[in-house]
């Protein structure tokens, strides 16, 4: 339960490796979070992290096996992890993989891979996640979906799609959850400095993980419904939205 101050004392992170996932971690243990469960692939290779948390003052970090793309596990996986720690204030859902667009052209299973990860894997831990805050009778889940998202790009339509369709999902089950104590914020990232993208250049308005975290603890504290980061892509996504197709495809291209 968040404490008298409305911090954030207790957080679940699926895709545990995520750097973004943790420069969130980190900046919540610096306001008094006390409980870090880490859920990823290769929870043995987040020993060092877990190490740095329980520095930070974290008081109790779990490490635990958790696949995105094996839907029928994540029921039996969450299910343990809420009754280890009945009380887990956030969840958030910061696993993805972003791929290739030729190598998806090239090798279309691959693509629907990255599609069961990306889309399929989040809506059925998402569903699980919302019912088990339900059941607490608080909680937010936190969804990492991408300005790339928001609209189409020739280049990494596949990526696109999968989290314009991730972002549909969170919206609705943010509305469906309205009046049960849980909640859903959604996280829209520009382009972040990890090792996600650390082979490209970087994009229009370029960010750090540790400003996103930023950004998601506000969100978190203000009770926001979405988040964009930066702030700035708003509006310019409001705008981008609008152009006409040709326009657009031009304008995609360029970057
Ligand atoms: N970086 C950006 O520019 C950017 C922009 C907008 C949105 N995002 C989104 O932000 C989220 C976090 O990305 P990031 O930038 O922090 O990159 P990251 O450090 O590469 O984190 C992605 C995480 O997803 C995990 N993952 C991939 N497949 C998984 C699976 N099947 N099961 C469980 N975990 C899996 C990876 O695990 P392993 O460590 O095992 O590989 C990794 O820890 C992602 O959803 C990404 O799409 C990123």
């Amino acid at each position: 339960m968040r404490d008298a101050l409305g911090a954030v004392q207790s957080i679940l992170v699926l895709g545990g490796g995520s750097e973004i996932g943790i420069a969130t971690v980190k900046a919540l243990a610096e306001q008094r979070c006390r409980t870090v469960v880490l859920a990823g692939r290769h929870p043995e290779q987040l020993e060092p992290v877990a190490d740095d948390l329980r520095a930070a003052g974290v008081t109790t970090v779990d490490l635990v096996a958790f696949d995105a793309a094996d839907p029928a596990s994540h029921e039996q996986v969450l299910t343990t992890i809420f009754s280890d720690h009945p009380d887990l204030d956030v969840v958030l859902l910061a696993f993805g993989v972003l791929g290739d667009q030729d190598a998806f052209a090239a090798d279309p299973v691959s693509a629907a891979e990255a599609a069961v990860t990306n889309y399929a894997g989040a809506v059925s831990s998402g569903l699980v996640v919302a019912q088990l805050l339900k059941e607490q009778g608080h909680g937010t889940l936190a969804v990492i979906t991408s300005v790339a998202g928001e609209r189409a790009r020739a280049d990494n339509f596949v990526y696109g799609s999968t989290k314009a369709g991730l972002d549909a999902f969170a919206q609705g089950l943010g509305d469906s959850l309205v009046g049960t104590g849980a909640s859903v914020m959604v996280v829209r990232p520009g382009f972040v400095r990890t090792k996600m993208t650390a082979h490209m250049e970087d994009g229009p308005m370029a960010t750090t993980p540790e400003a996103v975290a930023a950004d998601i603890v506000a969100g978190l504290k203000s009770g926001a419904h979405t988040v964009w980061s930066p702030a700035k892509l708003r509006p310019v996504f409001g705008i981008l939205k609008l152009l006409p197709r040709p326009i657009w495809r031009k304008l995609a291209a360029s970057r």
